[in-house]
């Protein structure tokens, strides 16, 4: 006979139950610690946009909560920063004024431009905040490539690496502490290399290749603020194809004998394997990761539609940075984790 209350089936309760992880992780101290390692201040690197006009402080609609600051503006946003923990910048100039762009970028290493005054005031109101800069010529050429370019329109690898190696020297005669170059042009690092080596900056600038920049979809919010996007054509002759797992290994390495000091791995979220890969090639170096505008903009428009929690998804995000290998982050969402870790963990 069969009641509606008793199943057909009815499996024996197990007398061993051979392994309880929740053990482990069921008290929110617990769940630190088993991270293997934490989210701190001091691995957060802050992209700052300065542009050529001195008072300009403008939102930047498509990268949330981000700015871009005129020279006389950028202290006291920087201020109340440092007074927070923040230990690193890197430098990003934006010329906003007529007939500043050229071909072959002039403007990037101008000692009156946004960058180099940048350099200096930074310098002279925070001894100890480490400043970076990004080097490229994207944002000063009148086509908008991160190098130069023949009349055909390919790359001009020497001339391109000649410029880059110019501009990353004159930003460390300025008193740059690291300079970031994120052109992707072949040959640039041992150029630099030399020009720091040949002007006695190299034992106090750090280089710091972006090695594996990939091209894609992620980089369209810097582009606004940066007003760097190409004129024509794309940067898919001279950034990595996002499957070209094998080309990212071969420029890490390449970069390595070259004599960069640190790497660094762009986008993220999405090329978390190629973290890892830099963590086992690059183990004897420091290695970033950059989460860039777009990916940082995505987060942003998924907590506005409710999908998921900003704070939440943000220490998601970047605890996976560290998982894959990463030792250092430039993150759009610095400000935020400077106020967040100094509160619980949401683990
Ligand atoms: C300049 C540069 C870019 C980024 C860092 N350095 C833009 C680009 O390559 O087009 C992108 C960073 C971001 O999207 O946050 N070459
Ligand atoms: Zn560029």
């Amino acid at each position: 006979m069969t009641s509606k209350h008793t199943a057909e089936y009815l499996p024996e309760v197990p007398t061993e139950i051979s392994s309880i992880l929740q053990g482990g992780y069921n008290h929110p101290l617990l769940r630190e610690w088993q991270h293997e390692r934490l989210l701190n201040k001091k691995m957060f690197i802050f992209p700052l946009f300065i542009s050529d006009i001195p008072d300009e402080e403008t939102l930047i609609p498509s990268l949330p909560n981000i700015k871009r600051f005129g020279i006389n503006k950028l202290i006291p946003y920087v201020s109340k920063l440092v007074s927070k923990g923040l230990k690193s910048v890197i430098l990003f100039g934006v010329p906003l004024k007529e007939g500043v762009k050229d071909s072959e970028g002039s403007a990037a290493d101008d000692p009156q431009g946004p960058v180099i005054l940048a350099i200096k005031a930074l310098k002279l109101a925070f001894p100890d905040l480490y400043i970076m800069c990004d080097v490229c010529l994207c944002e000063y050429t009148s086509h908008g490539h991160c190098g130069v370019l023949f009349e055909d329109g390919s790359i001009n690898t020497k001339q391109s690496v000649r410029r880059i190696a110019a501009v990353a020297v004159n930003y460390a005669k300025a008193g740059a502490n690291c300079v970031a170059p994120s052109d992707m042009i072949d040959g640039r690092i041992k150029a630099i290399k030399q020009g720091l080596i040949d002007n006695d900056l190299a034992h106090k600038t750090f280089l710091m290749s972006y090695a594996a920049k990939f091209s894609g979809s992620l980089y369209g919010p810097f582009r606004d603020a940066a007003c760097s996007q190409p004129g024509k054509g794309d940067r898919k002759a001279y950034q990595l194809p996002s499957g070209g797992k094998g080309l990212a290994r071969r420029a890490l390495i390449r970069d390595l004998n070259e004599g960069t000091d640190g790497v660094i791995v762009k986008p993220s979220t999405f090329y978390l394997d190629i973290v890892k890969d830099a963590s086992i090639i690059c183990q004897d170096y420091p290695i970033c990761c950059y989460h860039v505008s777009g990916e940082y903009a995505m987060l942003h428009a998924a907590a506005e539609k409710g999908i998921v929690d900003l704070k939440s998804i943000a220490f998601e995000s970047h605890y996976g940075f560290l998982r894959a290998g990463a030792k250092l982050i430039i993150s759009y969402f610095t400000p935020e984790f400077l106020d967040w870790l100094d509160e619980p963990t949401p683990v």
